[in-house]
Protein backbone atom coordinates (compact mmCIF):
# COMPACT_ATOMS: atom_id res chain seq x y z
CA UNK A 1 0.00 0.00 0.00
CA UNK A 2 1.06 3.95 -0.87
CA UNK A 3 1.01 6.04 1.80
CA UNK A 4 1.46 9.81 1.09
CA UNK A 5 3.76 11.41 3.76
CA UNK A 6 4.43 15.17 2.03
CA UNK A 7 2.79 17.62 0.23
CA UNK A 8 4.57 20.59 -1.65
CA UNK A 9 1.96 22.31 -3.21
CA UNK A 10 0.88 22.96 -7.07
CA UNK A 11 4.53 22.93 -8.72
CA UNK A 12 5.77 23.80 -12.43
CA UNK A 13 7.80 21.93 -14.86
CA UNK A 14 11.15 22.66 -13.52
CA UNK A 15 12.99 22.44 -16.68
CA UNK A 16 10.62 24.94 -18.29
CA UNK A 17 11.96 28.42 -18.08
CA UNK A 18 9.35 30.69 -19.55
CA UNK A 19 10.00 33.56 -21.95
CA UNK A 20 8.12 36.93 -21.10
CA UNK A 21 4.26 36.48 -21.96
CA UNK A 22 4.28 33.06 -21.14
CA UNK A 23 3.27 32.94 -17.82
CA UNK A 24 -0.33 32.35 -18.59
CA UNK A 25 -1.75 28.90 -18.69
CA UNK A 26 1.10 27.22 -17.17
CA UNK A 27 1.15 23.67 -16.37
CA UNK A 28 1.09 22.93 -13.03
CA UNK A 29 0.82 19.72 -10.56
CA UNK A 30 0.34 18.12 -6.86
CA UNK A 31 3.47 17.56 -6.03
CA UNK A 32 3.09 14.94 -3.15
CA UNK A 33 5.22 12.44 -2.75
CA UNK A 34 4.33 8.53 -1.38
CA UNK A 35 6.13 5.50 0.92
CA UNK A 36 5.02 1.96 -0.51
CA UNK A 37 5.29 -0.02 2.88
CA UNK A 38 5.85 -3.21 0.34
CA UNK A 39 8.73 -2.59 -1.58
CA UNK A 40 9.84 0.64 0.80
CA UNK A 41 9.96 2.33 -2.27
CA UNK A 42 9.27 6.58 -2.29
CA UNK A 43 8.30 7.62 -5.50
CA UNK A 44 5.74 11.07 -6.50
CA UNK A 45 1.94 10.51 -6.08
CA UNK A 46 1.35 12.52 -9.21
CA UNK A 47 3.03 11.75 -12.16
CA UNK A 48 4.34 14.33 -15.19
CA UNK A 49 4.37 12.96 -19.03
CA UNK A 50 8.18 12.04 -19.79
CA UNK A 51 7.55 13.62 -23.07
CA UNK A 52 6.30 17.15 -20.95
CA UNK A 53 10.24 17.11 -19.64
CA UNK A 54 12.45 15.51 -21.68
CA UNK A 55 12.19 16.83 -24.74
CA UNK A 56 13.81 19.16 -27.92
CA UNK A 57 14.67 22.16 -25.56
CA UNK A 58 15.92 20.20 -22.38
CA UNK A 59 17.97 22.90 -20.60
CA UNK A 60 20.15 21.22 -18.04
CA UNK A 61 24.16 20.56 -19.28
CA UNK A 62 25.86 18.51 -16.74
CA UNK A 63 28.84 19.94 -18.28
CA UNK A 64 28.35 23.39 -16.34
CA UNK A 65 29.72 22.53 -13.11
CA UNK A 66 33.37 21.99 -12.89
CA UNK A 67 32.53 19.46 -9.86
CA UNK A 68 30.42 17.40 -12.23
CA UNK A 69 32.96 17.23 -14.83
CA UNK A 70 35.90 16.56 -12.31
CA UNK A 71 33.48 13.28 -10.72
CA UNK A 72 32.75 11.62 -14.41
CA UNK A 73 36.09 11.79 -15.79
CA UNK A 74 37.42 10.49 -12.19
CA UNK A 75 34.58 8.07 -12.49
CA UNK A 76 35.12 6.79 -15.92
CA UNK A 77 39.05 5.83 -15.14
CA UNK A 78 38.83 4.61 -12.52
CA UNK A 79 35.96 1.77 -13.90
CA UNK A 80 38.33 1.31 -16.71
CA UNK A 81 41.63 0.77 -14.59
CA UNK A 82 39.02 -1.61 -11.86
CA UNK A 83 36.76 -3.55 -14.70
CA UNK A 84 37.75 -2.94 -18.36
CA UNK A 85 41.41 -2.89 -18.54
CA UNK A 86 41.49 -3.89 -21.85
CA UNK A 87 38.25 -2.07 -23.30
CA UNK A 88 34.20 -2.88 -23.29
CA UNK A 89 31.22 -2.09 -25.04
CA UNK A 90 29.36 0.64 -23.14
CA UNK A 91 26.35 1.85 -23.00
CA UNK A 92 24.98 5.21 -21.19
CA UNK A 93 21.42 5.28 -20.23
CA UNK A 94 20.40 9.59 -20.10
CA UNK A 95 23.84 10.78 -21.43
CA UNK A 96 23.06 14.39 -21.36
CA UNK A 97 25.74 16.80 -22.91
CA UNK A 98 28.38 13.71 -22.78
CA UNK A 99 30.08 14.32 -19.71
CA UNK A 100 30.56 10.76 -18.86
CA UNK A 101 30.81 9.07 -22.48
CA UNK A 102 33.45 11.50 -23.54
CA UNK A 103 36.18 9.55 -21.89
CA UNK A 104 35.41 6.00 -23.17
CA UNK A 105 36.05 5.33 -27.21
CA UNK A 106 33.23 6.24 -29.68
CA UNK A 107 33.72 3.11 -31.61
CA UNK A 108 32.09 0.93 -28.70
CA UNK A 109 30.09 3.25 -26.47
CA UNK A 110 26.58 3.60 -27.04
CA UNK A 111 24.32 6.29 -25.64
CA UNK A 112 20.66 6.40 -25.10
CA UNK A 113 18.93 10.32 -24.34
CA UNK A 114 15.35 10.78 -25.01
CA UNK A 115 16.57 14.98 -25.32
CA UNK A 116 16.96 15.14 -28.98
CA UNK A 117 18.81 18.79 -28.69
CA UNK A 118 21.04 16.97 -26.26
CA UNK A 119 21.45 13.87 -28.37
CA UNK A 120 22.57 15.62 -31.51
CA UNK A 121 25.19 16.91 -29.68
CA UNK A 122 26.82 13.36 -28.69
CA UNK A 123 26.31 12.29 -32.31
CA UNK A 124 27.93 15.18 -33.45
CA UNK A 125 30.94 14.44 -30.51
CA UNK A 126 31.09 10.93 -32.39
CA UNK A 127 28.90 8.41 -30.30
CA UNK A 128 25.78 7.13 -31.19
CA UNK A 129 23.26 8.50 -30.04
CA UNK A 130 19.25 6.87 -29.61
CA UNK A 131 17.44 10.02 -29.23
CA UNK A 132 14.70 7.64 -27.51
CA UNK A 133 13.08 6.40 -23.84
CA UNK A 134 14.84 3.63 -22.39
CA UNK A 135 12.57 0.25 -22.32
CA UNK A 136 12.88 -2.99 -23.26
CA UNK A 137 11.94 -2.20 -27.14
CA UNK A 138 14.35 -0.25 -27.63
CA UNK A 139 16.63 -2.88 -25.09
CA UNK A 140 16.02 -5.15 -27.65
CA UNK A 141 17.00 -2.83 -30.78
CA UNK A 142 20.48 -2.11 -29.60
CA UNK A 143 21.20 -5.96 -29.26
CA UNK A 144 20.56 -6.79 -32.40
CA UNK A 145 22.67 -3.36 -33.30
CA UNK A 146 25.41 -3.87 -30.83
CA UNK A 147 25.03 -6.80 -29.00
CA UNK A 148 25.63 -6.98 -25.08
CA UNK A 149 27.34 -4.38 -23.17
CA UNK A 150 29.86 -4.98 -20.68
CA UNK A 151 29.43 -1.77 -19.05
CA UNK A 152 25.83 -0.09 -18.56
CA UNK A 153 26.31 3.20 -16.79
CA UNK A 154 23.07 5.38 -16.07
CA UNK A 155 23.40 8.89 -13.78
CA UNK A 156 20.27 10.67 -12.29
CA UNK A 157 18.15 9.06 -14.61
CA UNK A 158 16.89 5.84 -13.65
CA UNK A 159 15.53 8.21 -10.74
CA UNK A 160 13.42 9.67 -13.48
CA UNK A 161 11.32 6.67 -15.00
CA UNK A 162 8.09 5.78 -13.54
CA UNK A 163 8.10 2.09 -14.42
CA UNK A 164 11.21 0.41 -12.77
CA UNK A 165 10.39 -3.44 -13.56
CA UNK A 166 10.63 -2.05 -17.50
CA UNK A 167 13.56 -0.11 -16.94
CA UNK A 168 15.70 -2.93 -14.66
CA UNK A 169 13.92 -6.09 -17.52
CA UNK A 170 15.79 -4.05 -20.20
CA UNK A 171 19.33 -3.59 -18.02
CA UNK A 172 18.68 -7.49 -18.16
CA UNK A 173 18.14 -7.95 -21.47
CA UNK A 174 21.27 -5.68 -22.45
CA UNK A 175 24.23 -7.13 -20.17
CA UNK A 176 26.73 -9.00 -20.79
CA UNK A 177 27.12 -12.40 -18.76
CA UNK A 178 29.13 -10.42 -16.33
CA UNK A 179 28.32 -6.91 -17.08
CA UNK A 180 28.16 -4.31 -14.75
CA UNK A 181 25.35 -1.97 -14.29
CA UNK A 182 25.96 1.11 -12.36
CA UNK A 183 22.96 3.62 -11.13
CA UNK A 184 24.14 6.87 -9.69
CA UNK A 185 20.98 8.87 -8.02
CA UNK A 186 20.26 11.06 -4.75
CA UNK A 187 19.90 9.40 -1.87
CA UNK A 188 16.59 9.51 -0.08
CA UNK A 189 18.95 8.28 3.30
CA UNK A 190 20.69 11.82 2.66
CA UNK A 191 17.65 14.08 1.56
CA UNK A 192 15.97 12.88 5.08
CA UNK A 193 19.26 13.65 7.08
CA UNK A 194 19.65 16.87 5.52
CA UNK A 195 16.06 17.89 5.11
CA UNK A 196 16.90 18.45 1.71
CA UNK A 197 12.72 18.13 0.57
CA UNK A 198 14.15 20.02 -2.91
CA UNK A 199 14.95 16.82 -4.50
CA UNK A 200 11.28 16.42 -5.02
CA UNK A 201 10.33 17.67 -7.95
CA UNK A 202 8.33 16.82 -11.13
CA UNK A 203 11.76 14.72 -12.79
CA UNK A 204 12.46 12.69 -9.48
CA UNK A 205 9.65 10.41 -10.09
CA UNK A 206 11.73 7.81 -6.99
CA UNK A 207 14.00 8.96 -4.27
CA UNK A 208 16.25 5.75 -3.99
CA UNK A 209 17.25 4.23 -0.46
CA UNK A 210 19.43 1.38 -1.05
CA UNK A 211 16.81 -1.08 0.67
CA UNK A 212 14.01 -0.12 -1.75
CA UNK A 213 16.32 -0.82 -4.84
CA UNK A 214 17.47 -3.92 -3.18
CA UNK A 215 13.93 -4.99 -3.23
CA UNK A 216 12.95 -4.26 -6.64
CA UNK A 217 16.28 -5.17 -8.21
CA UNK A 218 15.85 -8.67 -6.58
CA UNK A 219 12.50 -9.17 -8.18
CA UNK A 220 13.92 -8.56 -11.71
CA UNK A 221 17.23 -10.69 -11.23
CA UNK A 222 19.77 -8.12 -10.51
CA UNK A 223 21.51 -7.98 -7.56
CA UNK A 224 23.66 -4.78 -5.69
CA UNK A 225 27.07 -6.15 -5.06
CA UNK A 226 28.30 -2.66 -4.00
CA UNK A 227 27.28 0.90 -2.80
CA UNK A 228 29.33 3.95 -2.83
CA UNK A 229 28.06 6.75 -0.75
CA UNK A 230 28.60 10.09 -2.58
CA UNK A 231 28.63 13.69 -1.82
CA UNK A 232 27.63 15.14 -5.44
CA UNK A 233 24.29 16.73 -5.63
CA UNK A 234 24.04 16.78 -1.96
CA UNK A 235 24.11 13.00 -1.49
CA UNK A 236 23.82 10.64 -4.02
CA UNK A 237 24.55 6.40 -4.00
CA UNK A 238 26.74 4.65 -6.78
CA UNK A 239 24.94 1.62 -7.00
CA UNK A 240 27.03 -1.58 -8.34
CA UNK A 241 24.71 -4.16 -10.02
CA UNK A 242 25.00 -7.20 -11.90
CA UNK A 243 22.86 -10.19 -12.65
CA UNK A 244 21.75 -12.36 -10.12
CA UNK A 245 23.42 -15.83 -11.81
CA UNK A 246 26.88 -13.72 -11.94
CA UNK A 247 29.07 -15.18 -9.37
CA UNK A 248 31.67 -13.62 -10.64
CA UNK A 249 31.31 -10.40 -9.37
CA UNK A 250 31.23 -10.88 -5.05
CA UNK A 251 28.50 -9.56 -2.97
CA UNK A 252 30.77 -6.50 -0.83
CA UNK A 253 30.10 -5.29 2.72
CA UNK A 254 29.16 -1.98 1.38
CA UNK A 255 25.58 -3.50 0.54
CA UNK A 256 24.59 -4.84 3.91
CA UNK A 257 26.58 -1.74 5.48
CA UNK A 258 24.00 0.15 3.97
CA UNK A 259 21.52 -1.62 4.34
CA UNK A 260 22.10 -1.87 8.15
CA UNK A 261 22.61 2.03 8.47
CA UNK A 262 18.98 2.99 6.96
CA UNK A 263 17.18 0.48 8.78
CA UNK A 264 18.55 1.82 11.73
CA UNK A 265 17.88 5.65 10.63
CA UNK A 266 14.08 4.08 10.08
CA UNK A 267 13.92 3.76 6.56
CA UNK A 268 11.72 0.97 7.10
CA UNK A 269 9.45 3.04 9.36
CA UNK A 270 6.61 5.12 7.91
CA UNK A 271 7.02 7.52 11.17
CA UNK A 272 10.35 8.54 9.99
CA UNK A 273 8.39 10.38 7.11
CA UNK A 274 6.19 11.46 8.99
CA UNK A 275 8.35 13.22 10.78
CA UNK A 276 10.74 14.73 7.56
CA UNK A 277 7.90 16.35 6.57
CA UNK A 278 7.29 18.25 9.62
CA UNK A 279 11.03 19.13 9.51
CA UNK A 280 10.23 19.85 6.02
CA UNK A 281 7.43 23.12 6.98
CA UNK A 282 9.81 24.16 9.48
CA UNK A 283 12.94 24.26 7.06
CA UNK A 284 10.00 26.87 4.88
CA UNK A 285 8.96 28.55 8.22
CA UNK A 286 12.80 29.72 8.82
CA UNK A 287 13.96 29.89 5.15
CA UNK A 288 11.15 33.22 4.72
CA UNK A 289 11.70 34.15 7.89
CA UNK A 290 15.34 35.23 7.53
CA UNK A 291 14.53 36.10 4.09
CA UNK A 292 11.91 39.01 4.94
CA UNK A 293 14.56 40.15 7.97
CA UNK A 294 17.42 40.99 5.47
CA UNK A 295 14.48 42.24 3.37
CA UNK A 296 13.04 44.61 5.78
CA UNK A 297 17.03 45.76 6.57
CA UNK A 298 16.99 46.76 2.78
CA UNK A 299 19.20 44.73 2.02
CA UNK A 300 18.81 43.24 -2.03
CA UNK A 301 18.87 39.61 -2.18
CA UNK A 302 19.09 36.94 -5.42
CA UNK A 303 19.11 33.65 -5.90
CA UNK A 304 22.12 31.84 -6.71
CA UNK A 305 21.60 28.93 -10.14
CA UNK A 306 18.10 28.64 -11.16
CA UNK A 307 17.84 24.99 -10.75
CA UNK A 308 15.54 22.70 -10.51
CA UNK A 309 15.95 22.31 -7.30
CA UNK A 310 14.39 25.55 -6.30
CA UNK A 311 11.63 25.30 -8.56
CA UNK A 312 10.48 23.39 -5.96
CA UNK A 313 11.66 25.76 -3.07
CA UNK A 314 10.55 29.16 -4.63
CA UNK A 315 6.93 27.44 -4.91
CA UNK A 316 6.40 25.35 -1.83
CA UNK A 317 7.58 28.11 0.19
CA UNK A 318 6.06 31.39 -2.48
CA UNK A 319 9.32 32.90 -2.50
CA UNK A 320 9.08 35.24 -5.37
CA UNK A 321 10.10 38.57 -6.81
CA UNK A 322 8.95 40.34 -3.49
CA UNK A 323 11.76 38.61 -1.88
CA UNK A 324 14.12 37.93 -4.62
CA UNK A 325 15.73 40.72 -7.32
CA UNK A 326 16.51 38.34 -9.51
CA UNK A 327 18.18 34.91 -10.05
CA UNK A 328 21.54 34.51 -11.64
CA UNK A 329 22.96 31.36 -13.69
CA UNK A 330 25.85 30.20 -15.90
CA UNK A 331 23.86 28.37 -18.18
CA UNK A 332 22.90 30.60 -21.33
CA UNK A 333 19.62 29.18 -22.65
CA UNK A 334 18.50 29.83 -18.92
CA UNK A 335 19.58 33.51 -19.36
CA UNK A 336 16.57 36.13 -20.12
CA UNK A 337 14.42 34.28 -19.27
CA UNK A 338 11.51 33.19 -16.26
CA UNK A 339 12.12 30.43 -13.36
CA UNK A 340 9.26 28.18 -13.70
CA UNK A 341 6.03 28.92 -11.51
CA UNK A 342 6.98 32.36 -9.46
CA UNK A 343 8.71 33.72 -12.62
CA UNK A 344 11.55 35.55 -11.43
CA UNK A 345 13.98 36.53 -13.97
CA UNK A 346 17.08 34.79 -14.80
CA UNK A 347 20.47 36.87 -15.59
CA UNK A 348 23.87 35.97 -16.23
CA UNK A 349 26.25 36.42 -13.18
CA UNK A 350 28.61 38.48 -14.74
CA UNK A 351 25.08 41.01 -15.25
CA UNK A 352 23.85 40.14 -12.00
CA UNK A 353 26.28 38.88 -9.49
CA UNK A 354 27.84 42.30 -8.84
CA UNK A 355 28.36 44.77 -5.39
CA UNK A 356 25.00 45.74 -5.17
CA UNK A 357 24.12 41.90 -4.04
CA UNK A 358 24.10 41.82 -0.21
CA UNK A 359 22.60 38.40 0.39
CA UNK A 360 22.02 35.46 -2.40
CA UNK A 361 20.37 32.18 -1.65
CA UNK A 362 22.28 29.08 -2.90
CA UNK A 363 20.20 27.36 -5.49
CA UNK A 364 22.85 25.27 -6.18
CA UNK A 365 23.29 24.44 -2.57
CA UNK A 366 25.03 21.59 -3.82
CA UNK A 367 27.94 23.35 -5.25
CA UNK A 368 28.79 24.96 -2.27
CA UNK A 369 32.20 24.57 -1.84
CA UNK A 370 32.75 25.16 -5.65
CA UNK A 371 30.66 28.79 -5.66
CA UNK A 372 32.18 29.76 -2.07
CA UNK A 373 35.59 29.51 -3.82
CA UNK A 374 35.06 31.47 -7.18
CA UNK A 375 32.60 33.60 -4.86
CA UNK A 376 35.23 34.57 -1.71
CA UNK A 377 35.01 38.29 -2.98
CA UNK A 378 31.90 38.54 -2.21
CA UNK A 379 32.04 37.02 1.10
CA UNK A 380 35.41 38.81 1.56
CA UNK A 381 32.86 42.11 1.18
CA UNK A 382 30.33 40.98 3.49
CA UNK A 383 28.07 38.90 1.17
CA UNK A 384 25.97 36.49 2.45
CA UNK A 385 25.02 33.45 1.26
CA UNK A 386 21.39 31.67 2.71
CA UNK A 387 21.12 27.67 2.51
CA UNK A 388 18.50 25.56 4.08
CA UNK A 389 20.79 22.91 4.03
CA UNK A 390 21.04 20.97 6.23
CA UNK A 391 18.67 23.55 8.13
CA UNK A 392 18.16 27.76 7.44
CA UNK A 393 21.53 29.30 8.21
CA UNK A 394 23.79 31.81 7.01
CA UNK A 395 26.88 30.04 4.97
CA UNK A 396 30.00 30.65 7.43
CA UNK A 397 33.50 31.23 4.92
CA UNK A 398 35.21 28.30 7.12
CA UNK A 399 33.05 25.98 6.31
CA UNK A 400 32.80 26.87 2.43
P1 LIG B 1 21.85 21.34 -10.85
O1 LIG B 1 22.01 21.51 -9.37
O2 LIG B 1 20.47 20.96 -11.25
O3 LIG B 1 22.95 20.52 -11.42
O4 LIG B 1 22.01 22.78 -11.53
C1 LIG B 1 23.03 23.64 -11.21
C2 LIG B 1 22.67 24.97 -11.86
O5 LIG B 1 23.41 25.99 -11.21
C3 LIG B 1 23.01 25.06 -13.34
O6 LIG B 1 21.96 25.70 -14.03
C4 LIG B 1 24.27 25.90 -13.38
C5 LIG B 1 24.13 26.76 -12.16
N1 LIG B 1 25.38 27.13 -11.57
C6 LIG B 1 25.74 28.49 -11.56
O7 LIG B 1 25.00 29.34 -12.03
N2 LIG B 1 26.95 28.83 -11.02
C7 LIG B 1 27.80 27.90 -10.49
O8 LIG B 1 28.88 28.26 -10.01
C8 LIG B 1 27.41 26.51 -10.48
C9 LIG B 1 28.31 25.47 -9.91
C10 LIG B 1 26.19 26.19 -11.05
Amino acid sequence: MKKEFLDLGKQPITNSFLNEGEFDNEFLFNLKAVFDDETKLVSLKEFVSPEMMFNNVYAHRASESYTMRESFKKLAKKLQKEFFPTGANVLEIGSNDGVFIRHFNPDTTVAVEPCSNLAELTNDMGYKTYPEFWDTNLAKKLKENHSYFDLIYSANTISHIEDLDEVFKAVKLSLSDNGIFIMEDPSLYHVMENVSYDIFYDEHVHVFSVTALNNVLRKNGLEIFRVDNLSVHGGSNRIYIKLSDNKYQEVEQSVSENLEKENVFGINDFNTYLSFSNKVEKSKNDLISILKDFKSQGKKIVSYGATYKSATIFNYCGIGTDLLDYVTDTTENKQGKYTPGMHIPIVSPEKGFDETVDVAYLGAWNFKKEICQKESEFLKRGGKFVTHVPNVHIVEIENG
